[in-house]
Parts: C-alpha cells; sequence; structure tokens
C-alpha cells in the first residue's frame, strides 16, 4: 500500500484497541490481511458485544458512541472511527462495518495497492 505509514497505524490501532475494548475477557480479536485484485483488503473481527442495526450507519460520525458503548460502561470520545474513516478516506479507500449484538463486529478496509489503484475498481468487480 502507498501510504503514510504512521497513519496506517493509527488506523490500525483504533480498529483493534476497539476490538480489544468492546469484546469482555476470553473472546476473541482477529485481524486479516489479503489481497483482492490491486487492492489490500484489511479486516478486525470480534466477539464483543456487538452493535445494534439503527447505530450502523452513525459509527464514523464524530463524537457518536452506539447505545452499547455506554450500557456497559466503556469508556471513550467517540473519535476513534470517526479518524479511522479520514484516514482510510485520505488513502483513496473505503470503510465497512457489520455486527450483530451479542454475537460481535466486523470491520473491513479496503485501500489501493498503488497511487493510482482508485481507478482499478472495487474488490471483486474486475
Ligand atoms: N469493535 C467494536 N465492537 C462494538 N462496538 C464498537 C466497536 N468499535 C466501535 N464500536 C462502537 O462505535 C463507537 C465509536 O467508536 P470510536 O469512534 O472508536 O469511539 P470510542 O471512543 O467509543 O472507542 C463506540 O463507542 C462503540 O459504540
Ligand atoms: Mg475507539
Amino acid at each position: 500500500v502507498w501510504g503514510d505509514r504512521t497513519r496506517l497505524y493509527q488506523l490500525l490501532d483504533n480498529l483493534v484497541s476497539n476490538a480489544v475494548k468492546f469484546t469482555a475477557a476470553g473472546g476473541r480479536v482477529e485481524v486479516s490481511a489479503r489481497t483482492v485484485d490491486d487492492w489490500a483488503v484489511v479486516a478486525v473481527s470480534d466477539t464483543g458485544i456487538g452493535i445494534p442495526p439503527e447505530d450502523l450507519e452513525r459509527l464514523f460520525e464524530r463524537f457518536f458512541r452506539a447505545s452499547g458503548a455506554a450500557a456497559h460502561a466503556i469508556p471513550g470520545s467517540g473519535l476513534g472511527l470517526t479518524i479511522a474513516k479520514a484516514i482510510v478516506d485520505g488513502h483513496g479507500g473505503r470503510i465497512t462495518a457489520e455486527s450483530e449484538v451479542g454475537v460481535g463486529s466486523k470491520f473491513s478496509v479496503e485501500l489501493p495497492l498503488t497511487a493510482s489503484g482508485g481507478r482499478a475498481g472495487r474488490p471483486g468487480t474486475r
């Protein structure tokens, strides 16, 4: 991936620290990376508290915290994912979230493998 190393570390740190924070002891956090066409696809998944469907679309809004975060008294500012999305956008990529309450969450990041990779189409579309 052609990009800003410090920012890409920050992106992964935000996603992995969320996964750890929102998963109780004994749960599982998994990080995977693969390439699909000209894209790097990195996924961080966990077996944590999950996110209600009505909150999923607001996750990347500044200061937004899903209802479970307060209910479980898990501290945070609601800025980490806003920053993560800004970093992904700055690299011409895309970030998405899937989740099920009580089962877990998965955040996927797609980043172009070269500076011009954004012209190659989304993973699996070629
Ligand atoms: N892995 C996850 N599992 C469950 N909820 C998550 C996870 N990652 C993010 N969230 C939800 O998205 C909200 C926003 O995340 P973030 O911007 O990183 O804020 P925070 O400061 O709370 O970590 C969190 O407060 C939480 O409700
Ligand atoms: Mg966070």
